[in-house]
């Protein structure tokens, strides 16, 4: 029998999983609530195009809502931060402690919290620079590979398994790796995201032109000074010239994109701001350091989303 994935989370991330890894495993999708009835069809299943290299892909899944009562040996959580651990705990009552859970978010403080309070499971987080976009629902575009890295987060979570589901992703055509430190990877893609994202937003702009903007020049030195002091803090110290290079070098490898914040405040939808620059402000604080940049940035996107303050 194949392995089965559950997948919670149906947006780009878990789409895209879900239609590169149905080849190799039963995937099944975890809904909040039942699809609408597609027209002209008896087939009850989860319609999903992936739009891959020039090519439209077509699939269907399988699917259920959270209160089904099937046991889930291994579960993708593909949820924004903001709902990772609602939705987590939604399908509580399906885990055990032979359960697999792989955190996909962006971002930092949703994977701890959900590691404490799962800590009798197995879970382990994944850090990925894939690029998935979802233009209707229904219609996943992989808009750019990248490298993903995998690690156990809870103590009992066997740096094995974490190999195993990077072979599976290997499998899927997914670059990926294993880490035994994935925190080093998440705070390191998390130093990034500060420095690029709220700018995109703030000054309405593709990745790669928050660079030639006064707004930028005058705060980045400042910003990578407060990020590399957190990162010392928590053990991944780094000089903040060398976090300066990893942003310009982010934002100019990504010229063309339009980051996953600025496409959730022009489409109306809550950012993950809180899990970026708002997690670097409450850890900056619980470790008396002051930050004044990550709230102006963190301030700066709040006011110009419909969303500030929302945490789930
Ligand atoms: N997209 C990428 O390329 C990419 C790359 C790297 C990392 N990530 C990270 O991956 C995470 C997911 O990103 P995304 O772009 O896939 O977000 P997304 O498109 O917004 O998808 C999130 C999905 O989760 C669903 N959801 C939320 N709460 C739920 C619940 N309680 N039960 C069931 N489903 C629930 C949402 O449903 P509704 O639509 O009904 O709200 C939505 O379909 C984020 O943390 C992001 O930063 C994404």
């Amino acid at each position: 029998m194949r392995h089965r994935i559950h997948i919670l989370g149906n947006g780009s991330l878990g789409g895209l999983l879900a239609c590169r890894l149905s080849p190799f495993v039963d995937v099944r999708m975890i809904l909040r609530s039942p699809p609408y009835p597609q027209s002209n069809t008896d087939d009850k299943r989860l319609p999903l195009t992936l739009d891959l290299a020039g090519e439209r892909q077509s699939w269907r899944f399988d699917w259920e809502t959270a209160d089904a009562a099937e046991p889930i040996s291994t579960l993708f959580l593909t949820t924004k931060s903001y709902s990772a651990l609602n939705a987590l705990d939604s399908i509580r009552h399906r885990l055990t402690p032979a359960s697999r859970i792989l955190l996909w978010q962006n971002g930092m403080g949703s994977q701890m919290q959900i590691a404490q309070e799962y800590a009798d499971m197995a879970v382990y987080a994944a850090s990925t620079t894939e690029g998935a976009n979802r233009p209707e629902d229904g219609r996943i575009v992989h808009a750019g590979h990248g490298q993903t890295w995998v690690g156990p987060l809870s103590a009992n979570a066997p740096f094995q398994e974490a190999q195993r589901l990077v072979d599976l992703l290997r499998e899927a055509g997914f670059s990926s790796e294993t880490t035994k430190d994935i925190r080093a990877q998440l705070w390191r893609k998390l130093s990034v995201n500060c420095g690029v994202n709220p700018f995109t937003v703030i000054l309405n702009c593709r990745n790669g032109d928050i660079l030639e903007h006064a707004y930028f020049q005058q705060r980045i030195d400042a910003l990578c000074e407060e990020l590399s002091a957190m990162l010392f803090v928590a053990g991944y110290g780094e000089p903040a010239a060398n976090v300066k290079a990893r942003i310009v070098a982010v934002a100019q490898g990504t010229a063309n994109n339009i980051s996953s914040m600025l496409q959730d405040v022009r489409a109306g939808r809550q950012t993950e701001i809180n899990a970026i620059n708002g997690f670097i402000c409450d850890y900056a604080d619980a470790h008396g350091q002051p930050h004044p940049v990550n709230s102006e940035l963190t301030a700066g996107v709040h006011a110009l989303s419909d969303h500030s303050g929302q945490s789930a």
